[in-house]
Formats: structure tokens, C-alpha cells, sequence
């Protein structure tokens, strides 16, 4: 059995190559109780912010890093019980995991641990980005520059693939998550207001869906009366935060290509952008990157599985020993970890 498995910092998918293309996607959220054990997934989500102290939530991957193995460990074995039709796993299986480019052999190492205790034979570890571009369909084996970035919850990372290999890579530990934290800091600070995280990430997409309103409600504490308390938020507040973001994603795609040869340049100029992960789905993003860039972007359907059914689509050519095989991707050389230690 061949599991593959992209497990974010708020999301965790897996599947089983050969199995229906059955893709499982849930929050990567574990609940440890005392007296039911772990609960893993939606329960657990919704039990953040409003669990007791007897009950200890996890989110044990941030910014493609493991946390707390322990909980990685438990949430593997899960997947595999989901998609495994006995309900149990029996036998051992082979891993394949999806990473950001610039992870130290460290971090890979723990991992690769994780994968193993859950009870993989063999772990394999598959850049986000180049399992993203076989799920588009860009053509990564072709001498032709293609750039695809990856907009996550915890990491944000530009990628230009060529020839298969990752000719260049810039990331930064950041991305959708920050926003939501940066949300709730500014009201505290601005309006005295607390909000939860689920909130803040609500009202965040609520924005994004929303074009016309200039006002938000949220709900939460007062800090001033300590009373459960309504705000009204305006739009500004997110929209600032999310064309932080966005100035983010620019200096990202601006390192790439400066690191990379001319001719891949003109490619990327004729052929655009791929936005992938949960945050090529903020309205506004697209029209405001191809404006500021002045290339083609485009936003695949579904983007945030586009790692998960790469990563598959990478198996079921190996099963059919067709040409894609991803242990023939050559990694960057030097992926960048902007505003952070060099890799
Ligand atoms: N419609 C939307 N509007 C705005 N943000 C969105 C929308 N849909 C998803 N997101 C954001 O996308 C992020 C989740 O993306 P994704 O599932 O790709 O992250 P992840 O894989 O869990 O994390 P990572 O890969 O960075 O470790 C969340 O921050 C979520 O708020
Ligand atoms: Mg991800």
C-alpha cells in the first residue's frame, strides 16, 4: 500500500494510491482527552478556544515542521484508518510526504520518524511545489519555466520548475494563519476587543467573499467590561492584512526570479503564475498580483488538494512505470528561507 500525505499546518490530506482516488481532508488538529483518548480532526477544531483544561489541544505541524510527534504519529495512523476498508492497518505501507523545498535535514529526519513510528516501511519526502504542478499539469519535465507558489496556513513558498528540477526557491514560514493572528492582535490593541482565532478566520474569508460591505460583526470579549460583546469591524482592518500578505508573496516571486536564468524569465512572463493552497482562494489576490507583476496568474480548481492529487497522480505513474517518477526531480540547490536561516 502507497500512502501519500500533505500535512499542513491547518490541514491535514491523505490518500491511497489505487484506492477510488479517495482524498481525505481534514483540520490537522488532535484533542487529547483523559477519558476518550485522542480525538483527531473536525471534533478536535472545533474544540479549540473552548476546550477545559483537562482536555490538551495540538496543532502539531507548523510551518511544515514537526511540532509534536507524538500527535503526527497519531494523526498518520488515523489517515491510514480512514482509508484503509478493514478500519485497521495490518501490514506496513509505503510513505510519501509532501515538504516545503528549504526543510534542514533535520526537520526532514524527524519526518521521516514520524512516518516510520505510524509504521511506514519507507518515507519518501516530495517538494509542495512540484507535486502542485503535476496536479495543474504544468509541463515540469519540458525546458520551460513554470512558477508555482504555494500559499499555505504556515508556509509561503515561490518555486520555479524546470526540465524536472526546482531551479530556484524562496519560502517563509508564514502565510494564511498569520493573517487570522495578525487580525485578533490589532483589535485587541486598536478596539480592546478579544477575539478568537476561528473568528478572526472567519471574518477574514467572510471579507474576502464579501466585495461590497465596508462592515464586519464579530463576536467576542470586551476587554474593557470583561462582557461577551459585539463589534463591527471595518473591512480595512483585514484588507490591510491581507495586502500585507500580499506584499509578501511579491517579494517572494521577486527573490525567485532574481535567482534565475533569463530565458526562464521570458517563460514565466509568456506563461504566468499558478497560485496553489488554501490562500489562492483570497478574492482579489489574482487581479492584484497580475496587476502588480504585470504576468498571467491563474488559480487551478481546488487549489488547496493541488499538492495531495500531484502527489498521487506522481504514484499511479510509478504503479503504471510510466514516465513521471518523482524520485527523478532534482531538488534546489538552495532553496531561501527568506527572513530566515539560509538553507
Ligand atoms: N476562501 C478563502 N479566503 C481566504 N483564505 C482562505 C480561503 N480558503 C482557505 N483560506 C486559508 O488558507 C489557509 C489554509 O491553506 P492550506 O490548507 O493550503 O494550508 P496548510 O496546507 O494547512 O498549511 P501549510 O502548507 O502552510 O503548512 C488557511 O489560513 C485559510 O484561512
Ligand atoms: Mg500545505
Amino acid at each position: 500500500m502507497n500512502l501519500v500525505c500533505d500535512l499542513g499546518t491547518t490541514n491535514v490530506r491523505a490518500a491511497v494510491a489505487g484506492s477510488g482516488n479517495k482524498i481525505i481532508n481534514e483540520p490537522c488538529v488532535i484533542a487529547f482527552d483523559s477519558l476518550r483518548g485522542a480525538i483527531i480532526g473536525v471534533e478536535a477544531y472545533r474544540m479549540i478556544g473552548r476546550n477545559p483544561d483537562a482536555i490538551e489541544i495540538v496543532t502539531p505541524m507548523e510551518g511544515g515542521v514537526v511540532k509534536h510527534l507524538e500527535s503526527v504519529v497519531e494523526i498518520m495512523k488515523h489517515c491510514v484508518k480512514r482509508l484503509t476498508r478493514r478500519g485497521s492497518f495490518t501490514r506496513k505501507f509505503n510513505l510519501t510526504l509532501s515538504i516545503p523545498s528549504g526543510l534542514t535535514q533535520v526537520e526532514q529526519k524527524a519526518l521521516k520518524d514520524a512516518g516510520r513510528l505510524a509504521g511506514a516501511r519507507d518515507v519518501k519526502l516530495v517538494n509542495s511545489t512540484v507535486a502542485a504542478a503535476v496536479a495543474v499539469g504544468l509541463p515540469i519535465e519540458s525546458p520551460i519555466g513554470c512558477l508555482v507558489m504555494n500559499l499555505g496556513s504556515g508556509v509561503t513558498e515561490a518555486a520555479l520548475l524546470s526540465m524536472k528540477g526546482v531551479v530556484a526557491s524562496h519560502w517563509v514560514r508564514t502565510g494564511g494563519h498569520a493573517i487570522d493572528e495578525a487580525i485578533v492582535e490589532r483589535l485587541k490593541k486598536e478596539y480592546s476587543f478579544l477575539l478568537g482565532l476561528h473568528s478572526a478566520e472567519e471574518l477574514k474569508r467572510e471579507v474576502c467573499n464579501d466585495r461590497k460591505s465596508n462592515e464586519f460583526e464579530v463576536r467576542g470579549r470586551n476587554l474593557k467590561t470583561g462582557l461577551p460583546d459585539c463589534l463591527t469591524v471595518p473591512r480595512s482592518v483585514v484588507d490591510e492584512q491581507l495586502s500585507s500578505y500580499c506584499d509578501t508573496i511579491i517579494e517572494l516571486i521577486g527573490h525567485t526570479i532574481s535567482a534565475c536564468p533569463p530565458e526562464l524569465v521570458g517563460d514565466i512572463i509568456e506563461r504566468g503564475i499558478a497560485l496553489v493552497g488554501g490562500g489562492a482562494n483570497i478574492s482579489g489576490l489574482v487581479s492584484e498580483l497580475s496587476t502588480r507583476l504585470e504576468v498571467p496568474v491563474m488559480v487551478p480548481e481546488d487549489p488547496e488538494t493541488c499538492v495531495i492529487r500531484g502527489l498521487l497522480q506522481g504514484q499511479r505513474s510509478i504503479q503504471r512505470n510510466s514516465v513521471f517518477d518523482f524520485s527523478s526531480i532534482i531538488p534546489a540547490a538552495a532553496a531561501k528561507e527568506v527572513g530566515g536561516g539560509e538553507k
